[in-house]
């Protein structure tokens, strides 16, 4: 339930599509950018690995990193045609599968030289593997631990702990909704880009309501690519400047923002 006391009016920005106030514009977004900026501190030229590199959070990190000035940008996703995709369309330089092997292989040949930063959505194995892979100074942005939520009696990551010592390694977990007044910056950051088309939205949409503990259960078994939302079908239809035409059901889709 919102309480009066949640909602808060949204800006209108022109060419900027409703759907992005709630993918790299809202929550999603600010969990990306806070965790590049706040927790990581990231610096131009570092080099990251983001897991879940093909949800929202990934999506919006991958892009804004980018933006950031990244140096070598590594992911890993679900399916080799996500990791297709997140190299072509977001700017990623190497993504992995993460069911092709153990992680710390698969980390070990896309980022050769190791990692500055890595921002983990996923814990377990993928997080190990970051340990050993980061360099001197290295930090982990936690954001979240997907792969132990349907699994919570899974045995915990192991890692070498002397690593946190011996390469000052620095890990940092938070939430988001502690970080609301970053969302000025956020908007002032990414609304030139969105609107020069720099930026494209990454989202998966589920028409109807009705489907809303489909798209939430899809959302965690990897059927999404970037924000999963839920359109409702019995509103509006956005104009043909936002959206080329109706899309199926369940539609995955990277769009630019419309320019003014
Ligand atoms: N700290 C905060 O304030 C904050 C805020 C927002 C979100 N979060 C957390 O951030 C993470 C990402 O959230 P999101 O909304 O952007 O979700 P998302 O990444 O859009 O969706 C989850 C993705 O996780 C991947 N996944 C599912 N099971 C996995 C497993 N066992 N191992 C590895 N990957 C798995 C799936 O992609 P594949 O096909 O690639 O497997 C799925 O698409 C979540 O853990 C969420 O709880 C935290």
């Amino acid at each position: 339930m919102v309480t009066p006391e949640d909602v808060r009016p949204l800006p209108r920005f022109d060419g900027v599509p409703l759907t992005a106030y709630l993918s790299v514009l809202g929550g999603t977004g600010l969990t990306a950018y806070v965790g590049l900026t706040r927790i990581a501190r990231f610096l131009e030229g570092e080099d990251l690995f983001v897991s879940a590199a093909a949800g929202g959070v990934g999506t919006a990190t991958g892009r804004l990193a980018r933006l950031l000035g990244a140096g070598r940008l590594v992911g890993s996703a679900g399916s080799a045609a996500k990791a297709d995709r997140l190299i072509r369309e977001v700017g990623y330089d190497a993504v992995f599968d993460y069911h092709d092997g153990p992680a710390a292989d698969l980390l070990g040949r896309a980022a050769p030289g190791g990692i500055d930063v890595f921002v983990d959505n996923v814990g377990g194995e993928q997080l190990a593997a970051a340990v050993g892979a980061l360099r001197e100074f290295g930090r982990i942005v936690r954001i979240g631990t997907i792969s132990q939520y349907n699994t919570p009696d899974a045995p915990p990551p192991r890692f070498d702990h002397a690593d946190f010592v011996e390469k000052s390694i620095r890990m940092e977990g938070f939430l988001v909704s502690n970080y609301r007044d970053v969302q000025e910056e956020l908007y002032e950051f990414a609304v030139p880009h969105l609107q020069s088309g720099r930026i494209a939205l990454d989202e998966t949409v589920v028409d109807g309501f009705e489907h809303i503990v489909d798209a939430f259960l899809g959302m965690l078994r990897g059927r999404n690519t970037g924000k999963t939302i839920v359109r409702d079908r019995t509103a509006t239809r956005p104009s043909a400047r936002t959206t080329a035409a109706t899309p199926p059901r369940t539609a995955a889709h990277t769009r630019a923002a419309t320019p003014a």
